[in-house]
Formats: C-alpha cells, structure tokens, sequence
C-alpha cells in the first residue's frame, strides 16, 4: 500500500523510531527490502538515487517500484534519493515518486535556498514532501568512504532553522558526522550538535550514510528526532559477498548461479535495520496514521463546432505535448470515439498524480492558454469530472 510520505515520517518522529529509506538498483533490492519490510510488518521507503541512474534506466525500474508498493501488504512510500535539480523533481514526480529530495547543499546557503524553494513549490503543488541537506555529507555511496568528494561540512543549527523557514522543506538531512560508503571505523557524531538543530526546528530530521554505524549510535540518533535512515553499502556489500562466495565454486558459471542468495542476503541485513530502528510490527498502526498515495483521474468528454478533424487532430498533439509537461501530470492520453454517433466524440484523459494536482494545473499557465486559447473556443459541449483512481 502507498501512502503519504509525509504522514509515515510524520508518525515515525511521533513515535520515536526511525523509517529505512534503503536505495534500490535492481529488482533483486526492490523485492528483497519489500520482503524484509514485510517480514517485520514494518513501514519502509523505497528510494531511487540519481547517482545509481548509471545502473539501471529509470523509466523501467519505477514502474516495477510502482506495482511492487501498491501490492505490498505494508506502507511504503517512493522516495527520489539525491535529486540535483528541479527538473529532476519534475520528473522524477512524474515517474511516480511521492517523496523528492533536493540536493543543492554543496552550493552557498542562499542559492541553497533559492533552489531548494523552487522544488518545494512545485512538489507541495502536487502533494509531494521534499526532503533538503544543509552541510554536506560526503562519501559514495558503495564505494570506500575515503575516497569521497569534498570535504564533510557539519550542520549549523542556525542556518538549518533559516533553512527550514525559508524553504519550507518538510524533512532536514543534516550533516553531523556521518559519511556515505564503507568507513574503517565507527564515525564520530556530534550529538550536541544536532541536539542544538532539534531544538530550532521541528520537522524530521534525516540522516544519510547510514552504513557503519553502531546500535547505540543508531539509537541515540533516533532519540534526537531522527525519523529517516538512509542505507545503502551495506545491502550492496552483503549481496556481493554472496556473488563472491558463489564465485568460489566451481560449477556456479552462470549468471543466475552466481547472483543466487543475494536477495536473501540483502533481506536479512534490511530485517536487522528494521528491527534496529525501532519500525518493527508498525505496519498497521502507520497505515491507520497515513493518507492513501491515490492518483486522480481527469476527465474530459467533449464535441467539437466549426473544426475539421485535422484541426481537433492538431489541437489534440499540441495539448499532449504541452500538458504533460505541467508537473504532477503522469500522463495525457487524447482519445476519439469508435463509433461515430456517440454522445460525446473526443475525450482527454490526463492522469494526475495526486488530488492536490486539480488545483495546481488548472491554476497552471501553459494549461490556462491551451485551454483559452486553443481548446475552449472549439470545444463548448463538454463534460469535466475528476475521479479517484482505484486499481486491482
Ligand atoms: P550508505 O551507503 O553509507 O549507507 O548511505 C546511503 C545514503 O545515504 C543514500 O542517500
């Protein structure tokens, strides 16, 4: 089941336990972290990373994450990890991910600001949570932490307040010392630190670089208002610890034999982590907390005056183009009646991903001139209605 992201982090940072957000890049992460989510009954985010785009397209794996949560037997919610620009955003919401984060935090506060506000415009317009970083967690993910990019620049408490405020972000990253990929040794965190940044502000609170952490570290981090863990090298290295043991034997050649065991491998680390941070036998408690992730459905039946088919053809191209492009719009599908007396010959049918899209794309100015200018003044008989989307 899908539901808000905002409502399962908003319940996690209530409650006092932390969500894993674990990255996925193929298939065998995706059903083995919905298998250990739902083996712990346990609420999870399934998160997609801009970076890891290298390894799998996209626009193939979401749909695959987009049948896989609706199915799943607990909540979960679809997270866009690491999203660099706005367009990115864009995009990404379109694919069907219902949380976004930005990650602008490697320029100057204000433009950090500036771009992280642009995307929380957008997203809120379409019913999306944004995640933002201030202060930089450096490291790659799945890679040795030393050979990181940048320098780690800790969290300031007051400009992460300034932050919050201006951007409206409703989930923080902060830096306090952890660091992406494999590490040699336990990181030193500053909980004093982020102990001053809970105090300034009240949203949930993130942390990335989840790998190599201690229990107690988890624990103390979770205490201080951290309800998103994010988690990656980990689950990476556990499945190709399998693919080397694998490697070992002689008469496992092939790919299939060699891959055998990684899901497994990669469930029972997302167990320990579920079990950790506190998310274990939550499932139903967060479902009667959360909204439904639901998309609408817009719908247009309409007869056309004084236009020849190639002009209501024409007019149907440039609306799929320009209105799908407006963000929250999953898809524009035109349509013109099979039989030829039918009450009503055309129809648009535009998929939004969440009711709060109705308002931002009527409100929307490529919509309004398309609809003012070149479907309206054709298209006086027509009937609207949004409906809920519901599938089986
Ligand atoms: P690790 O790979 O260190 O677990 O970090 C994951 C992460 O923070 C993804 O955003």
């Amino acid at each position: 089941m899908l539901v808000d992201m905002g409502d399962m982090l908003r319940h996690a940072h209530a409650e006092g336990y932390a969500v894993g957000a674990f990255d996925l890049v193929s298939l065998d992460f995706l059903q083995a972290v919905l298998a250990g989510a739902e083996n712990r009954r346990a609420p999870v985010i399934l998160s997609l990373a801009e970076s890891h785009y290298a390894y799998f397209d996209p626009e193939l794996l979401m749909p695959a994450v987009r049948v896989a949560a609706e199915r799943a037997s607990v909540p979960v919610a679809i997270h866009l990890d690491h999203g660099h620009s706005l367009e990115a955003a864009i995009r990404g919401i379109r694919q069907g991910f219902n949380g976004v984060m930005v990650d602008a935090s490697s320029l100057p506060l204000d433009e950090n600001i500036a771009r992280t506000r642009a995307v929380v415009e957008m997203a809120h317009g379409c019913g999306v949570p944004v995640e933002g970083e201030l202060g930089y967690v450096a490291g790659v993910e799945g890679e040795d932490a030393e050979r990181h990019p940048g320098e780690l620049r800790f969290t300031a408490p007051e400009e992460a307040e300034r932050y919050v405020r201006e951007t409206g972000v409703d989930f923080l990253a902060v830096s306090v010392g952890t660091v992406h990929g494999r590490l040699r040794g336990e990181p030193r965190l500053d909980f004093e630190r982020l102990a001053a940044i809970r105090a300034l502000i009240s949203v949930p609170l993130v942390i990335h670089g989840g790998t190599g952490l201690s229990e107690s570290q988890f624990q103390r981090l979770i205490e201080q208002g951290v309800a998103k863990i994010n988690y990656y090298t980990a689950l990476s290295d556990a499945a190709g610890a399998a693919v080397r043991t694998n490697a070992q034997v002689p008469e496992r050649r092939s790919y299939t034999d060699l891959v055998k065991g990684t899901q497994e491998a990669i469930r029972l680390e997302v167990e320990r982590c579920i079990e950790l941070w506190g998310g274990a036998g939550r499932a139903d408690a967060v479902r009667d907390a959360c909204r439904p992730w639901r998309e609408v459905e817009h719908l247009i039946v309409y007869n056309t005056q004084d236009a020849s088919s190639a002009e209501v053809d024409a007019m149907m191209t440039e609306g799929r183009r320009v209105l799908s492009a407006i963000p929250g719009v999953r898809q524009v599908i035109t349509g013109t009646s099979v039989k030829e007396n039918a009450a009503y010959r055309h129809c648009w049918l535009v998929r939004f991903v969440s009711p709060a899209v109705i308002d931002s794309y009527r409100d929307h100015p490529d919509h309004q001139s398309f609809a003012d200018q070149r479907f309206r003044p054709k298209a006086a008989d027509r009937i609207s209605i949004d409906y809920r989307h519901s599938v089986d």
